[in-house]
């Protein structure tokens, strides 16, 4: 999948941005604060996914302006495709959004078209930070290559809220404990589902990530990934789709628990308290991994999922590099683009003369514009 036009105006900082990106290695560079972030987040909001800045989606129109466009066409083995993706001040709920033309009701499908993968400075939160970022992680690498996934995680979620709303309700008196029974069912079927294709997706990282581990770091050390349910016991054997015996096993888990979540007033047993363990020889990353073990996890993970989107999908990527090139050295900056190499890549710098690898187009940012 590549990238051949990129129009954007009125996107936080951006000027009338025009450009005629590269195949392959394309290399943003400017000094701070001129726009080549936002660039990338332009990009990536195109996807269909929320801005990878915690930021309110009102927050994307620029100050001085009332409206931003981005327009964006890129193409596959089988057709070109256009996105135009526009968002008005007075109105920022309503995202207007069009693919090839046809008006979206929501970006649901820009997900299922256009995919792209985004390395990011913050990117190390993958490891110290939360469980539910790591479980974030996995059901977007997942529902990259089986779209329809994102409607059961969205389920999940909604039952997840609404079975919490009932806690409340029988607490005070006003909902009784049979009136969680319809939730219960539901979130099994949801539940089983993630549950399932978490557990499959990690099988697979955990083998990208441990070949692609060992050669960044050397063979002595040794990165192992798996899936520690919240559910089903370590040894259970996970049919690859939900089948009656696993939805009544999470059901009942469920129906144990309901005493304790009452007295808790949240839901807290099931896919929302799973885990993704990364060991390094043994030991959590999280908890003992110095810096540059933490970092190098958390690329090796990125570059796994490009990999296995790859494969999957007998397609590649558009990679997005925001400032990871410069901070590596230069036999992993030669791991990392041995690995996207056949891909089309945006690169973000301050300094182009860091970024070792052959470019096809080099570009300036500055101010909000490309200047060269
Ligand atoms: N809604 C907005 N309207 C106008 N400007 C904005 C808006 N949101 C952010 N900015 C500005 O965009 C500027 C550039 O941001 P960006 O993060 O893209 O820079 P950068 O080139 O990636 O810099 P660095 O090298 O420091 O990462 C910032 O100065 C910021 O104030
Ligand atoms: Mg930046």
């Amino acid at each position: 999948m590549r990238i051949t036009r990129i129009q954007i105006s009125g996107f936080r900082n951006l000027k009338e941005i025009n450009l005629i990106p590269g195949e392959n290695f394309n290399i943003i560079y400017g000094q701070n604060a001129q726009g080549k972030t936002n660039l990338l987040e332009a990009i990536w909001i195109s996807t269909g996914c929320r801005s990878f800045r915690n930021s309110k989606e009102k927050d994307y129109i620029g100050f001085d302006s009332d409206e931003f466009n981005i327009n964006i066409t890129f193409e596959d083995e089988v057709r070109t495709q256009e996105i135009n993706y526009r968002m008005v001040r007075k109105s920022p709920k309503n995202k207007q959004i069009t693919l090839n033309g046809v008006i979206l009701k929501n970006s649901s499908k820009l997900f299922e078209n256009f995919k792209c993968i985004a390395f990011l400075p913050e990117d190390t939160e993958l490891i110290k930070g939360t469980p539910e970022r790591r479980r974030t992680f996995i059901d977007l690498c997942y529902s990259q290559l089986k779209p329809r996934s994102m409607s059961y995680i969205r389920k999940f979620d909604q039952l997840i809220t609404q079975r919490n709303a009932v806690l409340k309700n029988i607490i005070t008196g006003r909902d009784s404990e049979e009136s969680l029974d319809i939730w219960d069912r539901q979130l099994a079927a949801a539940g089983s589902y993630i549950s399932c294709m978490r557990n499959q997706y990690v099988i697979k990282l955990n083998r990208y990530c441990q070949e692609l581990y060992s050669k960044i770091a050397g063979g002595a050390e040794n990165l192992s990934i798996s899936y520690q349910s919240g559910t089903f016991p370590p040894d259970y054997e996970y049919p690859e789709f939900p089948d009656t015996q696993m939805t009544e096993f999470y059901y009942k888990k469920l129906k144990n628990s309901i005493p304790d979540d009452i007295r808790l007033g949240y839901t807290h047993t099931g896919a929302g308290r799973d885990e993704i363990s990364l060991r390094i020889n043994g030991l959590s990353v999280r908890d003992y991994g110095s810096q540059g073990q933490q970092k190098s996890t958390a690329l090796v993970m990125r570059l796994a999922q490009a990999q296995i989107y790859s494969e999957e999908k007998n397609e590649s990527p558009v990679i997005l590099l925001d400032d990871v090139m410069g901070e590596l050295d230069e036999s992993r900056q030669n791991f990392v683009c041995s690995i996207i190499a056949d891909m089309q890549v945006f690169i973000t710098t301050c300094n182009h003369r860091a970024v070792i690898h052959q470019c096809d187009d080099i570009f300036e940012m500055h101010e909000g514009s490309i200047v060269t």
